[in-house]
């Protein structure tokens, strides 16, 4: 029981927040995109998916190969320990038209932000309401928001995400 507890606290606590600080980063280098979303609301569900497949959370998990299997012409034998990289299957030519524009408009967006198969998010369905919530409060409130300076990144390679972001209204 505490050790879910954890997990859900964990799981559920820096993904979201590292989604927000890299979400108001990216829409504050795209000030078209920014301006776009601030007109137009109605965008935001579309908003919030792409800005998750942009500047990807979680850009890291692990897997063990259960059957010799081949992708792509390269075999990977059963047993295998294999790094599944998120954040650059969602900016993968192959799948998204020009994958590094922020395109807040994108409708085709089925990122991995979120994992796939059985490890899928537990929480996706919250995180889709937190982010929702905090970007569209943030843009109706705070309609000056703009930075104060370039953020600073935490060290690490798997959860990507900022240290702080400096705004002020
Ligand atoms: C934007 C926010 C979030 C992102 C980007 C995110 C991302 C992910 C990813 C990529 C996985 C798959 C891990 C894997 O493949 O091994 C995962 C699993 C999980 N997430 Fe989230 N997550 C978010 C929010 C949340 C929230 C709010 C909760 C719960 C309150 C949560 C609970 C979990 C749990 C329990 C798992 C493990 C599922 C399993 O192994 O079966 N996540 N999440």
């Amino acid at each position: 029981m505490v050790s879910t507890c954890v997990l859900l606290l964990n799981a559920g606590h820096e993904a979201t927040v590292n989604t927000t600080g890299n979400g108001w980063w990216a829409l504050f280098r795209h000030p078209d995109q920014l301006a776009a979303l601030r007109a137009d609301p109605a965008l935001l569900p579309r908003a919030i998916e792409e800005l998750m497949r942009y500047d990807t959370p979680l850009q890291l998990f692990e897997r063990w190969v259960l059957d010799d299997i081949e992708i792509d012409g390269t075999p990977i034998p059963r047993g295998s320990e294999v790094a599944l990289l998120f954040g650059s299957a969602n900016h993968d030519p192959a799948r998204f038209p020009d994958p590094d524009r922020l395109d807040l408009t994108r409708v085709d967006n089925p990122h991995l932000s979120f994992g796939a198969g059985i490890h899928y998010c537990l929480g996706a369905p919250l995180a889709r309401l937190e982010l929702a919530t905090v970007f569209g409060e943030l843009l109706r409130q705070a309609p000056g928001l703009r930075l104060v300076s370039e953020p600073r990144w935490k060290p690490g390679f798997v959860i990507r995400g900022l240290r702080e972001l400096l705004v002020e209204c």
